[in-house]
């Protein structure tokens, strides 16, 4: 098997990662698994003015998925809560320098996370954001472009 070359900031964000915890006063919270390696993922969002006043995320899930995560807490914290819902997942892979392509599916799941939080958010306030809905087999999809591998 050939081994996996991450980014200094991969690493870096690994084994440091940042805003990670459970929140207790959360105004939102977003879970979401992959069907195909059973990561799991879990982001917190207090909001406060429309931005994202604070997050947290906690998951079970490999070296690349704690990294994007961490990677995607320190790009939203701050910004409003439009300038979240349009994060992408290769906004996060570049601000990480990279990940090896059988690991960028590990970057959609911290998106994906974020992006139901921000969903529940506005469901809990009447607002219907069907765009923000949980996507059931998005992150199974970029498994199959990029190969069986789930390491
Ligand atoms: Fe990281 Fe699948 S999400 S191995």
């Amino acid at each position: 098997m050939a081994r996996l070359e991450y980014s200094k900031k991969v690493l870096e964000h690994f084994t440091n990662p940042r805003n990670v915890g459970e929140m207790k006063d959360a105004d939102s919270v977003g879970t979401v698994g992959n069907p195909v390696c059973g990561d799991m993922m879990e982001l917190s969002i207090k909001v406060t003015d429309d931005r994202i006043a604070d997050i947290r995320f906690r998951t079970f899930g490999c070296a690349s998925a704690i990294a994007t995560t961490s990677m995607l807490t320190e790009i939203v914290k701050g910004k409003t809560l439009k300038e979240a819902e349009e994060l992408k997942w290769d906004d996060v892979v570049s601000n990480l320098d990279g990940l090896p392509p059988v690991k960028v599916h590990c970057s959609l799941l911290a998106v994906e996370g974020l992006k139901i939080a921000l969903y529940n958010y506005y469901k809990k306030r009447g607002i219907d954001r069907p765009d923000l809905a949980p996507k059931e087999t998005e992150a199974e999809h970029v498994h199959s472009d990029e190969g069986p591998s789930c390491v």
